[in-house]
């Protein structure tokens, strides 16, 4: 079964060819034109994904040398997300589904991204616990089937990936925060100051990173702009380590509590390298092991939404016509 998934829940407008063996395509057009406003403005983003998702979806079927009428499913992300960014792609997918006679299926985006990991490892088996950590998100899942969920502990305020973009355009060092904090991080000084870890009640599975943001906005509020340019790296690889440490320490305990010895990872900030290291680190010495999907398959793409879709479509499961976006739609 040839399926086009679609992903247009944030700031990626995206379409993806998936044969049920292979991802014959992955077009992710990145919306460039929310980084001088160091966030992702929802309106720009519904905007340009008008623009942009006709075009990616040529682009998707020309690399495959496919035609529309070739296509035999379409998966669509309907939530979470941006509601306006949704209704975009859920309303392509709907009028291609319609001309065509072929069935449709709405798809959680944080399925979509606990996907990943099949896609780039078929031989992974649930269960498993899978840390999801992105812009949007931060969350520890028991995957107990495919298609069978437990959240075990989510964030009380902010994402993980809001943290990192949020610090980000506190220093000045652009949009989005991940990836350019994990290089300015390299040279940083790891004793410099000692961030905050909010690791809640014994016990919990929850995240928190409000305190820890407000405590490198202290920090730099405290040795003023000066200091803080000479120190930027310093600073960004404490908070960094600080975010690792609370996503490591609870992915371990996730998967003690729930006597797993597989962790997987997902969203945006899995493709960090420290994380990565330091999961596998921590994982060595209770003999768990540690997978991610590739990078490009970490953050958003529709690729990961393909795979999912093709599953549920096999087994005949499609959605209604009348699907609406879910913008804070749960796993
Ligand atoms: O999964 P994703 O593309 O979108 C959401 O579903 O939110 O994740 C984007 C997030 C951003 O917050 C970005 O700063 C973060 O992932 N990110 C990273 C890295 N690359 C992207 N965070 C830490 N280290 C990275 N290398
Ligand atoms: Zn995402």
């Amino acid at each position: 079964m040839i399926v086009l998934g679609i992903e247009t829940s944030c700031d990626d407008t995206s379409a993806a060819i998936f044969d049920g063996q292979s991802l014959r395509s992955n077009i992710i057009s990145t919306q460039l034109i929310h980084q001088r406003f160091g966030g992702i403005v929802p309106e720009l983003a519904s905007r340009s994904h008008i623009q942009l998702i006709m075009s990616v979806i040529k682009e998707t079927l020309n690399q495959t040398d496919l035609q529309l009428q070739n296509l035999q499913g379409i998966a669509v992300t309907y939530g979470p997300g941006l509601a306006g960014s949704l209704l975009v792609g859920l309303s392509v997918a709907k009028g291609l589904a319609l001309s065509l006679r072929i069935p449709f299926i709405g798809i959680n985006h944080l399925e979509g991204h606990v996907w990943a990991n099949r896609l780039d490892h078929p031989e992974i088996d649930p269960p498993f616990i899978v840390l999801i950590a992105s812009g949007g998100h931060t969350q520890l899942v028991l995957v107990k089937d495919w298609r069978k969920y437990k959240v075990l502990g989510r964030t009380r305020d902010d994402a993980a990936g809001e943290a990192y973009d949020k610090i980000g355009k506190l220093l000045g060092i652009g949009f989005p925060g991940g990836p350019a904090i994990e290089k300015l991080a390299k040279k940083g000084n790891p004793n410099y100051v000692r961030f905050p870890r909010a690791f809640l009640e014994e016990g919990s599975l929850d995240f928190s990173f409000s305190g820890l943001k407000t405590a490198v906005l202290n920090h730099t509020i405290m040795i003023g702009p000066k200091k803080t340019k000479e120190h930027l790296s310093d600073i960004a690889l404490c908070f960094q380590d600080a975010v690792i440490d609370i996503l490591t320490q609870k992915s371990i305990l996730a998967a003690k509590k729930c006597g797993m010895q597989k962790i997987c990872l997902a969203g945006g900030v899995a493709v960090n390298k420290s994380l990565q290291k330091q999961l596998i680190l921590y994982a060595k010495e209770e003999n768990m092991t540690i997978a991610w999907p590739l990078p490009v398959h970490c953050t958003d793409n529709a690729g990961m939404i393909a795979c999912v879709g093709h599953d549920y479509l096999q087994r005949r499961i499609t959605s209604s016509l009348t699907l609406s976006p879910a913008p804070s739609l749960n796993l």
